[in-house]
């Protein structure tokens, strides 16, 4: 049932503020984070090792971001097809995370089963509780998104980066990194999203828009700085596995040193930014973007785009938020943006080409 969307994955992008809603009860109880079973303790843990495939690996690599700055935590993450082949060593205090929708990923499942025995702790992140990953851990998180048909994962996505936020407040708090009063700030950043969330998609028509010129063209660069990073490389997997627009993401500090190269008017260059602490460095990128002819989509605030001055091709106006919680905001523009330019495209979106939902083979 598609309830009233023309694809899943528009009822699935659709449904994210009340399924993080869910998430958000499920964990914050009386203004405290609860984990289910023995939960964990992050005083005795002093390195993260987190395992995950595609879009479950952006979330982990965005989740680097909040436990190393707010938790002072340090953290490797590694996609699972490489983590175990590498033989990696697993230093005594180190928690091993697995993050999956489907809990089945064979790569990432072998990954687990590399580091048990090893690792202090096995967490996973998942979206099936009877899952292999779940059921072989010692602690499983479920990111209660309910069942996600669309082969492009939306709300197990922004769900798994809830969970993983929860955790690295819990980290943070555990490792006195954090005081009372910053917890009850970060709860509160988080439970503003699902409202956050629905303003973001009201913009979809916007997105519609916008799309229609990107569906022309044949490659798409996407830029962002901080945790809006690891969200640039979701927004260009989401867009070439559903549009099959070839699409990469770069740090926006990187791009000189090498793909500006491919920059000219024919490339749309996507700069993810709310106006943070590093904006004024992220407008310098896109100004060497612009003066090599680029059409660069700023998707901003209004702060943002005030800032950002003339020159950008178009601008998505999104909605103030905390620096914290913004990779999850942002998420929604660049899901509405590669589900809209594939039905501009006019390929099969629930069902992309050569794509398979659940990937039990090696
Ligand atoms: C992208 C996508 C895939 C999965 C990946 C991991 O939209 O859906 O990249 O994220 O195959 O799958 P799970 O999370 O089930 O381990």
């Amino acid at each position: 049932d598609k309830g009233g969307h023309k694809h899943y994955m528009a009822k699935e992008i659709a449904e994210q503020p009340s399924v993080l809603t869910n998430a958000l009860g499920f964990y914050i109880k009386d203004g405290r984070i609860e984990l289910p079973g023995a939960g964990i303790d992050f005083t005795k843990i002093d390195r993260l090792t987190m395992v995950a495939c595609g879009t479950a690996f952006y979330a982990c690599l965005t989740a680097k971001y909040w436990f190393e700055q707010i938790a002072r935590l340090p953290v490797d993450v590694d996609v699972a097809s490489e983590f175990r082949y590498r033989e990696p060593p697993i230093t005594p205090g180190t928690a091993a995370l697995f993050v999956s929708q489907s809990g089945e990923t064979a790569d990432t499942l072998a990954a687990l089963r590399y580091c048990a025995g090893k690792a202090d702790r096995i967490l996973s992140v998942v979206n099936v509780p009877e899952s292999s990953i779940a059921r072989e851990s010692d602690l499983a998180l479920p990111i209660l998104a309910g069942r996600e048909i669309g082969v492009a994962s939306t709300k197990a996505f922004t769900c798994q980066l809830i969970v993983l936020a929860l955790l690295a407040v819990k980290a943070a708090q555990d490792r006195g990194e954090m005081d009372a009063e910053g917890v009850a700030r970060a709860l509160e950043q988080l439970t503003a999203l699902p409202g956050l969330l629905n303003q973001a998609l009201a913009l979809g028509d916007r997105a519609a828009e916008v799309s229609r010129k990107l569906a022309e063209a044949r490659d798409i660069l996407f830029l962002g700085r901080g945790a809006m990073y690891p969200l640039a490389h979701e927004g260009a997997l989401k867009l070439k596995e559903i549009s099959y627009i070839h699409a990469e993401a770069y740090a926006s500090g990187e791009l000189k040193h090498g793909p500006i190269a491919l920059v000219d008017k024919h490339v749309p260059v996507i700069v993810m930014a709310p106006r943070d602490a590093l904006f004024e460095k992220t407008v310098s990128n896109m100004q060497e973007v612009m003066a090599r002819g680029g059409k660069v989509l700023l998707i901003t605030d209004a702060k943002g785009a005030d800032e950002a001055g003339d020159g950008v091709w178009d601008t998505i106006l999104m909605p103030e938020v905390a620096d914290f919680v913004a990779p999850i905001l942002y998420a929604v523009p660049a899901q509405l943006l590669a589900y809209h330019t594939a039905v501009a495209k006019g390929t099969d979106v629930d069902q992309p080409r050569n794509l398979a939902k659940s990937v039990t083979v090696e």
